[in-house]
Parts: C-alpha cells; sequence; structure tokens
C-alpha cells in the first residue's frame, strides 16, 4: 500500500513537473546547438551574448585568436568548451574540434580594412584648401584603407566563407544564416574601391566577393538565410521600425542603416523563422519616433517570408 502512494507521488510530481517545463519553455526538446562564426566581432558577439543566456541554444563561438577568445569567456560568462579559436582562411589546414551536433551556423566574419594614418594626415592637410574652393571641409572619400596580409576580402569573405560553408557540410549541419551586406547589386558601390590603388588595382570589392559566397551558398544545397544590412551603428535594439525588402530597394531611402542590435535580433529569429525557407533579403531601419509601434524581428521576418519575396541574384 506505502509502496503504490508513493509511485502514484513520485507519479503526480513528474506529471507536474512536465507541465510546468512545458508552459514556461514551450517545449521540452535538447538546446539547439549553433556555431557563431565572428563571434568577436561587433555583430557575432551580440548574436553569441544573446544565446549563450537562452536555454534553447547552445551555441559554440568562433574567435580568431586566443586573446578574444577570453575577452569573449569574460564578457558573455560561456563555458570554455563554448569558445573554438581559428581563422576561417585556414580551415584547411584542419577543421575544429568541439562542432559535432550542431544544427545551425550564422556566419559573421568579415575582412576589415585598415585606415592608412597617412591619408587621414593628408585629408587633414586639404582641409584649408577645401573651404577656400568651397568644397566639403572634409573629404571622407579620399582616406585610403588596405587589408592585411591573407586578410582581404577574396580570402575572408569568398574563400573562407566556402570553407566556413564546408565545414557546415562537413558536420551535418543544415541551415546557414549568412551576414553579408546591403549594396551588392552595384559592382561600382564606393565599398569595392575600399583597399584598391588609385589605379584600381588591389585588394578590394568586398561587396562582390561577399555575393560570391552568397552563391556558393545558394548553390550548395544547404538551408540559408542570407541577410544584407546597411550601415551598420551600435545603437539600442527593438526601438526602431526595421524595414526589410530585396535586390537594394532600401538603398533609395535615406535612412538606410540599422543597429547591430535589430541586426542579432534578425539572425537569432533566422534560426527557426527562417529555417527551411531559403530567403535573401536587405534590411535597415527607420529613425527612433516613440509613438511607433514597433513589431518584434520575429513577426516581422515571418511576415516577409510570407510575402514570397527573395534577392534576384540576376542582378
Ligand atoms: N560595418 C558596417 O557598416 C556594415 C554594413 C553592412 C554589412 N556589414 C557586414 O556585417 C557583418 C558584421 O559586421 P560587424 O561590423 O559587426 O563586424 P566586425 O566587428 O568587423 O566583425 C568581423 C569579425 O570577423 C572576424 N574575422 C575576420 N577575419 C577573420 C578570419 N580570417 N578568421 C576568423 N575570424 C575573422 C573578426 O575577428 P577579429 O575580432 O579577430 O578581428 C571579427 O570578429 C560583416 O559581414 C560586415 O561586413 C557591415
Amino acid at each position: 500500500m506505502w509502496v503504490t502512494e508513493c509511485f502514484l507521488l513520485c507519479f503526480y510530481f513528474s506529471f507536474l513537473d512536465s507541465v510546468t517545463s512545458l508552459a514556461f519553455t514551450g517545449d521540452r526538446s535538447p538546446p539547439k546547438k549553433v556555431i557563431v562564426t565572428g563571434a568577436a566581432g561587433r555583430t557575432g558577439s551580440i548574436i553569441f551574448s544573446s544565446l549563450v543566456q537562452d536555454s534553447h541554444y547552445d551555441p559554440v563561438g568562433l574567435v580568431r585568436t586566443e586573446r578574444k577568445a577570453k575577452k569573449i569567456f569574460k564578457n558573455s560568462h560561456c563555458g570554455l568548451d563554448q569558445m573554438c579559436v581559428c581563422d576561417v582562411t585556414k580551415l584547411d589546414e584542419g577543421f575544429p574540434k568541439g562542432l559535432d551536433g550542431a544544427e545551425a551556423m550564422i556566419i559573421c566574419t568579415s575582412a576589415k580594412p585598415k585606415i592608412s594614418k597617412l591619408s587621414i594626415v593628408y585629408q587633414i592637410l586639404c582641409i584649408p584648401l577645401n573651404i577656400v574652393t568651397r568644397k566639403k571641409s572634409f573629404n571622407f572619400r579620399g582616406l585610403r584603407f588596405w587589408y592585411a596580409s591573407g586578410q582581404s576580402p577574396e580570402k575572408v569573405d569568398y574563400e573562407g566563407q566556402i570553407a566556413q560553408i564546408q565545414l557546415a557540410i562537413e558536420l551535418g549541419i543544415s541551415h546557414i544564416v549568412l551576414v553579408s551586406s546591403m549594396g551588392g547589386t552595384d559592382p561600382n558601390n564606393f565599398l569595392n574601391s575600399i583597399g584598391k590603388n588609385k589605379d584600381g588595382t588591389g585588394d578590394g570589392d568586398i561587396l562582390i566577393w561577399k555575393r560570391k559566397a552568397e552563391q556558393y551558398l545558394i548553390a550548395s544545397g544547404l538551408e540559408y538565410t542570407i541577410i544584407h544590412p546597411g550601415l551598420l551603428n551600435d545603437g539600442i535594439g527593438g526601438i526602431s521600425e526595421i524595414m526589410l525588402d530585396i535586390d537594394d530597394e532600401l538603398m533609395k531611402n535615406e535612412e538606410r542603416s540599422i543597429s547591430r542590435s535589430d541586426l542579432a535580433m534578425l539572425c537569432i529569429a533566422s534560426l527557426t523563422i527562417g529555417k527551411g525557407k531559403n530567403v535573401s533579403f536587405d534590411c535597415t531601419a527607420s529613425e527612433y519616433k516613440e509613438e511607433t509601434d514597433i513589431k518584434h524581428a520575429t513577426l516581422l521576418l515571418d511576415g516577409f517570408i510570407l510575402s514570397g519575396k527573395t534577392c534576384t541574384y540576376q542582378i
């Protein structure tokens, strides 16, 4: 009799536990393992930290150096096993360990141009002449940039992204969320000239290499969500109206930027809403207005995907 009562009590409490757990989490499936590459970057680190705090996810952050790994480890309070050091331009030397079982990958790596200090000095010296000749006092377009050896857009944004897609295939990952950039329909976009010499030689063409990598992903057969943000800023997320469209239509608007926090929300929403949908889109956000009713990124992305729109790569 006593044994039967104990059994019934145990059954009752385990049933109660299941119901309350379901009520709070929606499901009891194990957390989804997600690889975030460029996890030390300004967008990647927001995504990684948000996923660390979300019990639905078990993120692993890929960073380029031990120094960056320590920084992210300290800031995000993740576990040591959630950090992986690797240079995406060297994935052919061997795939990193600890990534088995991942279901999705968010790619946030990108080549970073370095500014030529000499060009800053030169443009400052030009200011008086520019004022006299009634030109813009500081000519930002006159600044010169360069990429570190082996870290050009071709190496990081094309070959490095292809290597990451190959890594995903090797690991049996089904879905990739790729953060790229708006402006890819125009080969003459200013961003493509960054890193090039005056005669057009040298490293550059970042948007062209990013777009080639996108096309590689689309042809790979993996599920994909490709996001083209406008100019990124470090503003607060969730307070501006996010706008989604395709084929650089948003470039026609006056407001062409979006915060990295809003972009991060779109990336995280893509893990669920974008799964199996294969979509490529652009995003910007409107200026903050107090009375605006802000739609959450998840709802917005859901509605956009239902519209059936996706970027055209013939352009
Ligand atoms: N900035 C903008 O206004 C803008 C506009 C549109 C689109 N985007 C795109 O949006 C994405 C996120 O931008 P963001 O400004 O947040 O990025 P970010 O801060 O520049 O981060 C890029 C990350 O890529 C990592 N990385 C670069 N080369 C690597 C390599 N060989 N191996 C491993 N990791 C490497 C960097 O590592 P380290 O930390 O070690 O350097 C960094 O963490 C990028 O694809 C960017 O091109 C940016």
